[in-house]
């Protein structure tokens, strides 16, 4: 007699489908990213993420409502200076475009959960993550002028500090600093794992962020590396980070699990700029659903361990989730 297991009784129908369904996706899972630019009346598409926006100040409340609306509970803000210099003075500007911006959001929108990328290469000229000091990347230097910046989004009203630059020890000196400013109560999600990625490429174009000389793998970590990974998570779990971020997602989804498995605070995956252009290209040709691609794409991150996504799609995902139920 042939012996098998009918693992297909489970799946005859979508009722008992949705009933033994291991992951759920959300629109709170979901954490929006916003481009805010200095002027007024702007709203400009970025030509390589269709759907997505620079905004002037005077016009992000149009995007804000629609996040609401759409149940997204956070957003974080990248800023797009007009000044750059070399030691990046606009990125913790009192009066800088983020902190103007961080201070808007949470005037007209107390319940959405704002959190601050914490980096330097939208506001250096020369487009690093770091101070460069002699053709060099100055960790320490740069510590200084990313807890300055940090503290400053605390200020201005940051829910959230998230810190993307992948210097040594900037979870440790970003806490200490935010701890001594009396923002305590402040938490931080550390890019902990950050690859040197060519899946960023349209975001640098976003953000007018490109390094003007070298690349940023002295500090980005190795596409190759998985135990690597789990030193960086360790080392920032130990300085004080709250939450992780694995970035990018989709080539990297054995991170977000490792990550999972070895550490109990939440972990969170960043579906970053390149992911969101190939669906948003392919589904422009007509080949690809993208409706079901994107929420396939984002259920495996889910499954993969991650609590929350930072992710382009958001809005878009959020609406088709809605329409499920
Ligand atoms: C660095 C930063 C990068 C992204 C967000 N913040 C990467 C980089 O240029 O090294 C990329 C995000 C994306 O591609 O969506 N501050």
């Amino acid at each position: 007699m042939l012996s098998f297991q009918r693992h297909r009784r489970l799946r005859s129908g979508e009722t008992i489908r949705r009933m033994v369904r291991e992951s759920h996706l959300s629109p709170s899972d979901f954490i929006y990213p916003l481009f805010v630019v200095e002027g007024s009346g702007i709203k400009q598409e970025v030509t390589s993420m269709p759907g997505v926006y620079h905004f002037s100040l005077d016009r992000l409340d149009e995007e804000l409502q629609d996040v609401v609306k759409l149940g997204i509970p956070s957003v974080i803000l990248f800023g797009v200076p007009e000044e750059k210099d070399a030691c990046g003075s606009s990125a913790h500007a009192e009066n800088g475009i983020v902190q103007k911006a961080i201070h808007l959001v949470k005037e007209r929108y107390p319940d959405l959960y704002v959190m601050a990328d914490t980096c330097l290469c939208q506001f250096t000229d020369y487009g690093h993550c770091g101070v460069v000091e002699s053709g060099q990347i100055d960790n320490d230097k740069s510590l200084r002028i990313l807890t300055q910046t940090a503290v400053s989004q605390a200020r201005a009203g940051a829910d959230m500090i998230a810190p993307s630059n992948m210097m040594d020890g900037f979870v440790a000196a970003i806490r200490q600093g935010l701890d001594q400013a009396g923002f305590e109560h402040i938490p931080i999600l550390s890019y902990a794992v950050k690859y040197a990625s060519a899946f960023y490429g349209p975001f640098r174009e976003a953000a007018h962020s490109t390094p003007q000389f070298g690349d940023r793998r002295t500090y980005q970590m190795d596409p190759a590396n998985a135990r690597e990974a789990l030193r960086e998570a360790a080392s920032d779990v130990a300085e004080g980070a709250d939450m992780l971020m694995v970035k990018p997602g989709l080539a990297y989804m054995d991170i977000i699990h490792r990550l999972r498995e070895r550490f109990d605070i939440p972990v969170c995956a960043y579906n970053v700029s390149g992911e969101y252009s190939m669906v948003k290209a392919a589904a422009g040709q007509g080949w690809i659903d993208e409706e079901a691609v994107v929420l396939e794409l984002l259920t495996g991150m889910k499954r993969a361990g991650a609590e929350l996504i930072l992710t382009y799609h958001a809005k878009d995902a959020a609406r088709w989730l809605r329409q499920e139920y």
